[in-house]
């Protein structure tokens, strides 16, 4: 079975040399893995609780697509989306909300540390609290369940707020699996998965890279030079040129260690232990970042030049998301009684059978007027698509290729009459795409 992977990453800031080790370079690298489904948003929701400043919160989102993007995440490969775009997340969140205990939340490490400062600063335990520091967790679960992820790499930091979603799903499908006709499970209990290398990232002052120490190495921001002179300001000791030195525990070998094969590791040592002085060895390790960091730079500067194109690929990737999103939401909704008074027996639980039952298919064909068509059943026969008439049987058929294989995304430009909603569409392409995959 493929495995689904997920993270985000809240934009509040721009990101630094650890954040690109520690997680984007891993991330991206997994997604390549075959049988890997791979998620990866920008927590833009959860940025709002730490951040009020508007114009900060709209150049980061854009710098972290963009950062994504430089870096080689392939769109086509990953499902890419700005966590803002997919309202059935915050409607998750509240069906979430009301299967959480507080006291679980009063207990999140975030919050405790908050109210921990007030008590010890001797101002009331919640001065200057929002409800969204409180809720951060269950926002965090809806992200995960939503897509019913089964890993989900993180930093040390994060590991409870995996643990609670796992509480909350287990809670969410006690209370309300069985009420749904099959029984099966609603959520899937994910694992976090902490990389040791996520921690691993001296900074400058070789602690932890981290932008709450001021020892950060700058990704992309500032260019060459802002990365020269980082460099620079890597404390090191206070051996002459020519002495031995012992790169060992060094902050400055571990940076290179990150971008380095081997066979540098062990030359770059040996030159130290040679004596090589420490400011040749900043100028070694320089160019060594600068060989992989400097042509996605260049990428990264074009990208956010053109912030439209990035806008297409988040909408073309959110169109992916909400085509799994909208139908579990609707099996939610369904199981905790938010039902349809109409037409029980077209519930969104009985819909989503129908889809498991049998894939739908594709039909081409020819109509009288000598024109090529082909339209979109589902496996019950409901028609969901229908193309117009197309001069020559191959167009009909690369248009039909297309919609397999890039699903829900090929609809914005499909010359396609659309029968079936939105959701519906979505979860059939992706139903298609993913046995397509299977196959492969
Ligand atoms: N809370 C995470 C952080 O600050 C970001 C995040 C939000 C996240 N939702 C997520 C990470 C879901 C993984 C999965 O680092």
């Amino acid at each position: 079975m493929t495995q689904r992977v997920l993270t985000g990453i809240t934009t509040t800031g721009t990101l630094h040399l650890g954040n690109y080790v520690g997680a984007i370079r891993p991330a991206i690298a997994a997604s390549r893995e075959p049988g890997m489904e791979s998620f990866f948003f920008m927590a833009d929701y959860h940025a709002l609780i730490k951040c009020d400043e508007p114009e900060r919160i709209a150049t980061s989102r854009l710098q972290i697509a963009a950062t994504w993007l430089a870096a080689g995440l392939d769109p086509e490969r990953v499902v890419f989306y700005r966590q803002s775009d997919i309202p059935e997340i915050p409607e998750l969140t509240w069906l979430l909300t009301c299967v959480t205990s507080k006291g679980q939340m009063n207990r999140a490490h975030a919050y405790k540390a908050a109210t921990d400062a007030n008590t010890a600063a001797g101002e009331d335990a919640d001065a200057g609290i929002t409800m969204g520091l409180f809720s951060y967790p269950i926002l965090m679960a809806a992200d995960i369940l939503m897509f019913n992820a089964h890993r989900v790499p993180v930093g040390k930091d994060q590991a409870q707020h995996i643990e609670m979603t796992r509480d909350v799903a287990q809670r969410f499908n006690h209370l309300f699996a069985k009420s749904e006709s099959g029984g099966e499970a609603f959520f899937v209990l994910p694992e976090a998965q902490i990389d040791a290398e996520m921690e691993l990232l001296p900074g400058l002052d070789g602690r932890k890279m981290s932008k709450s120490y001021d020892n950060v190495v700058p990704l992309f921001e500032g260019g060459s030079k802002a990365l020269k002179d980082a460099i620079a300001r890597i404390v090191t000791d206070s051996k002459l040129p020519g002495e031995p030195k012992e790169p060992e525990g060094q902050a400055l070998v571990t940076i290179f260690d990150a971008f380095a094969t081997p066979e540098q590791r062990a030359a770059f040592r040996a030159e130290l232990r040679a004596g090589l002085a420490w400011g040749e060895a900043k100028q070694r390790l320089f160019d060594q970042v600068e060989s992989q960091i400097g042509p996605m730079r260049a990428r990264y500067a074009e990208l956010v030049a053109a912030p439209e194109k990035i806008e297409k690929i988040l909408l073309e990737g959110a169109a992916k998301a909400r085509a799994l999103a909208a139908p579990l939401l609707a099996r939610a909704r369904e199981a905790v009684g938010l039902r349809s008074f109409t037409a029980p027996l077209q519930s969104a639980a009985a819909a989503a059978k129908t889809e498991k039952a049998g894939l739908p298919v594709f039909k081409q064909y020819r109509e009288a007027d000598g024109q090529f068509y082909f339209k979109l059943n589902a496996a019950d026969g409901t028609p969901l698509l229908q193309s117009r008439g197309f001069a020559g049987g191959r167009d009909a058929g690369a248009w039909v290729a297309r919609l397999k294989r890039e699903g829900a995304a090929a609809l914005a430009e499909a010359p396609v009459e659309r029968i079936a909603d939105e959701a519906r569409l979505g979860a059939a392409l992706q139903a298609l795409a993913e046995a397509a995959a299977a196959a492969e």
